[in-house]
């Protein structure tokens, strides 16, 4: 008998979100909460976006431009780059739905790392894709010489989060070299710099892509990280205008939407508000990084605004997102990464990290007796 729904999609587990402040709120009626789980800029979005927002909202009985003109046109002039060379979307995994559509068959073969961004195996599995992965190094680098050994005549896309989520590791300019040498013309690379802002920012060797010039490689930033503006859902895409055209023929018309567009834009206009964002992130990394050493935790180095560590087991994970989250502070657990023994902490706020501390310093005496301590 004919199946209704594709056995690839009956598989699917669905995505699960960091846990939202409402949510947080209603189950234990708490006032004070401290989001920590979804890598969102704390400080918010620029005064400039929410301005443009603002104005827009007068104009919501139009479509939005289905070319985001004055979007494009401020991305062009910024990384020197042509219309036909960029698409927009609903966040940079709409636009990861639309290379899935556009380019992946059922049963055809993607390249990529274990461990890393959950909505890109969600997304490719939606299609039918077999995901080949490869283990990530001892460092939790991605390992990019059994990455190519994976590689081969049949392989339709490889898919890169650089720096990844959620290890925050990134990728050197000479290992992306390395990798591009073994990926055929007919296969192309899906090169997700959704924490560009963050690494082009903290290290010297980040392969800022914007300087390769490849016909198969699509770069994808967003404006939900660094930029603050996760809530709008608009991300943007970089690639020869053949692979940009044949993402157009799927993309739905009117994304992003009209607020996104022009919020996107403002964002874009203020400069210092990311630089800010970037100076107290590295600021707060630094902080919480000693609070972990200091706590015997062993913290994975990260070019992003998220820090993951190992607690030591699965039940321990748990236990420390639980009893944060009896204390208002909502972080992730790591298990459908993969990683049960791990949590990730986004940075916030210097209230947020507080928070965070000042919770922590209440849990560890019973979970270290409860669990040990792991160094
Ligand atoms: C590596 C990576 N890629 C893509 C995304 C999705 O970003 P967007 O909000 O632009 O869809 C995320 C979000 O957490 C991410 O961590």
């Amino acid at each position: 008998m004919r199946k209704l729904v594709p056995e690839y999609i009956e598989n699917l587990k669905i995505y699960q979100a960091g846990k939202p402040i409402e949510e947080l709120a209603r189950e234990k009626g708490l006032t004070k909460i401290s989001k920590l789980a979804s890598n969102e800029n704390p400080l918010g979005p620029s005064p400039f976006a929410i301005r443009a927002m603002t104005q827009k909202l007068w104009d919501l009985h139009r479509y939005p431009d289905m070319h985001a003109y004055a979007l494009k046109a401020k991305l062009c002039e910024m990384y020197h780059l042509k219309n036909e060379n960029i698409i927009l979307g609903n966040g940079s995994e709409g636009i990861m739905a639309y290379i899935a559509r556009a380019f992946i068959q059922p049963g055809d073969e993607i390249v990529t790392s274990e461990n890393t961004f959950i909505g890109f195996y969600i997304l490719a599995r939606g299609v039918g894709a077999n995901i080949k992965t490869v283990p990530l190094n001892e460092q939790y680098r991605y390992d990019v010489e059994k990455m190519a050994a994976q590689i081969t005549e049949k392989t339709k896309a490889v898919y890169i989060a650089n720096p990844n989520n959620p290890t925050g590791t990134y990728l050197t300019k000479k290992e992306f070299d390395y990798l591009m040498g073994y990926v055929p013309d007919h296969c192309i690379v899906i090169l997700d710099e959704a924490y560009f802002e963050y690494a082009d920012d903290a290290c010297e060797d980040y392969p800022n892509s914007m300087d390769y010039r490849y016909d198969n490689v699509i770069t994808l930033r967003t404006f939900s990280k660094a930029y603050g503006l996760s809530g709008i859902r608009c991300g943007y895409g970089f690639a020869h205008e053949n692979f940009i055209k044949n993402l157009t023929k799927v993309k739905l018309p009117f994304e992003p939407n009209a607020l996104a567009q022009v919020g996107a834009l403002g964002a874009l206009e203020d400069q210092p508000h990311l630089r800010r964002t970037l100076r107290k992130n590295k600021m707060f990394y630094k902080d919480l990084l000693k609070y972990l050493y200091r706590n015997d935790f062993n913290p994975i180095e990260s070019v992003t605004n998220f820090v993951t560590f190992k607690t030591g087991s699965t039940e321990a994970s748990m236990y420390l997102f639980e009893s944060l989250l009896n204390e208002g502070v909502i972080i992730r657990h790591l298990k459908s990464n993969e990683m049960p023994e791990y949590v990730r902490i986004s940075i916030g706020t210097k209230d947020e990290m507080d928070h965070f501390y000042e919770a922590m310093n209440k849990v560890l005496p019973k979970y270290n007796d409860k669990f040990g301590r792991i160094s």
